[in-house]
């Protein structure tokens, strides 16, 4: 009988801890499916003492039985993806199974030079992108412009391509063959791949990247990334109908962080963010700028329970919160007294309203059941569930495997 694959999103800026709770679900999956974004993610998963950094892979990979598949709703470069299979071939990962759909975009150079020359010249204004030709390579795609993996496949009519296209150096060109050369044999025709598997009963967990809040559409335009990274993206991510979708899960950071530009109502300039960055080591795992932090904000969570549909909620770095002697939840926005809504995020005036809770000052990093976390962390973790209107499946209390309460 065929199944229903299930969904995990970010709820937030991103960095919510998607790639340590793929991980964390995968052997319940046969394959793990990457459907948006490209190498502006990055997906840490740390299993004993191994520590992975993933941009493009799909975060199961430490879970030899898991097929991984990088949909066509992503832009991935050729560099990173050859780089990332090399360095995981030389622990001894099997990299057979990674499999990238014909219709995945491929992003060149020239999409790098394009994004770092117009966050430039945009100065004061730049949207703090990764760098990584990500809006172009989304550009070319809309403009009919782009280049695909199935052009990888031809040698000949992709040569022409590349030199029709003026700022494709000859260097590039002959790089692009030649990693052509030694990608072929992981491009597959991606609809028939995901419908093969999920006509026979596979199951299938589609990997996000980004958060909602950076969704092309619905984020806080125009500090967003260029694609759609919420649920619905999973679907023209892959080519699956909606009604092919089982559970979606969101992956709620137990606090905010943001890296880039943009509107952040819940932001601590203080000292409290200062220790938030610190105790939960918020730097960007591709850039390793400095997260900006602050409280957990539940007006733009709930945002993203509706935009996705959410079924269950997982919270993740409740342990960085231990030694705060209170908590800010932001509960309300307002404009001029009146209430307000996500909607008026970018407004400059905007106030918010937050509910304070008591804190604790335990570790929590060893605990291993909700029950057992310290009375004040189970009345956070409750207050976000109500907030949420969702059920909280776990709490991740440190970035091992194992370190989960449930
Ligand atoms: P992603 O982009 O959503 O996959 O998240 P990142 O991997 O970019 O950032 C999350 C960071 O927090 C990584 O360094 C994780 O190892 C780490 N992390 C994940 N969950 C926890 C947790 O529960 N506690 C702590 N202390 N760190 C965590
Ligand atoms: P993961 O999957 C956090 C942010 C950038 C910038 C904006 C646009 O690890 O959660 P882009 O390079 O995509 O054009 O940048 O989006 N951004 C992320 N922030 N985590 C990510 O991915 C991000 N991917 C992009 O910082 O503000
Ligand atoms: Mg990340």
């Amino acid at each position: 009988m065929a199944s229903k694959a299930d969904v995990i999103v970010g709820l937030q800026w991103g960095d919510e801890g998607k790639g340590r709770i793929v991980d964390l679900y995968a052997d319940r999956y046969d394959v793990i499916a990457r459907f948006a974004g490209g190498d502006n993610a990055g997906h840490s998963i740390v299993v004993g003492d191994r520590e992975l950094a993933l941009r493009i892979v799909p975060s199961g990979v430490m879970h030899p039985n898991v097929d991984l598949f990088v949909g066509g709703g992503t832009v991935i470069s050729l560099s990173t993806l050859l780089g990332e299979l090399d360095a995981l071939a030389a622990i001894g990962v099997d990299i057979d199974r990674v499999k990238i759909s014909d219709r995945a975009q491929v992003v060149f150079p020239y999409h790098v030079t394009r994004d770092q020359a117009r966050e430039r010249k945009r100065g004061g204004n730049a949207i703090g992108t990764t760098g990584r030709g990500i809006g172009p390579a989304y550009e070319d795609r809309v403009a009919r412009t782009g280049i695909r993996f199935d052009d990888l496949l031809q040698e000949q009519p992709l040569a022409e391509k590349l030199w029709a296209k003026e700022e494709a150096a000859d260097q590039v060109i002959s790089e692009t063959l030649d990693a052509a050369r030694r990608l072929r044999g992981h491009i597959v025709d991606g609809v028939a791949y995901i419908h093969d598997r999920l006509g026979r009963g596979k199951r299938v967990l589609c990997e996000g990247a980004q958060g909602t809040l950076l969704d092309v559409g619905y984020g806080t335009y125009p500090f967003v990334t260029s694609s759609h990274t919420i649920a619905g993206g999973a679907c023209t991510g892959l080519g699956i109908g909606p009604n092919a979708i089982g559970n979606v899960i969101g992956v709620l950071k137990a606090y905010c962080t943001r890296v880039g530009a943009g509107p952040f109502p819940s932001e601590l300039l203080d000292e409290r963010g200062e220790r938030m960055r610190r105790q939960g080591g918020e730097f960007g795992t591709v850039t390793g700028r400095p997260r900006r932090c602050g409280w957990l904000d539940a007006v733009a969570a709930r945002y993203a329970v509706a935009l996705n549909g959410l079924t269950s909620a997982v919270i993740t770095k409740l342990d960085v919160l231990s030694g705060f002697e209170t908590l800010g939840i932001i509960t309300g926005y307002r404009l001029g007294g009146e209430p307000a809504s996500f909607s008026d995020v970018s407004d400059p005036r905007l106030d918010v309203e937050i509910e304070e809770l008591p804190g604790w000052s335990e570790p929590i990093d060893g605990v291993r059941e909700i029950a057992a976390l310290p009375a004040n962390a189970r009345r956070y973790v409750e207050r976000i569930g109500e907030l949420l209107g969702v059920p909280i499946e776990c709490v991740s209390v440190g970035r091992e495997r194992s370190q989960l309460a449930r």
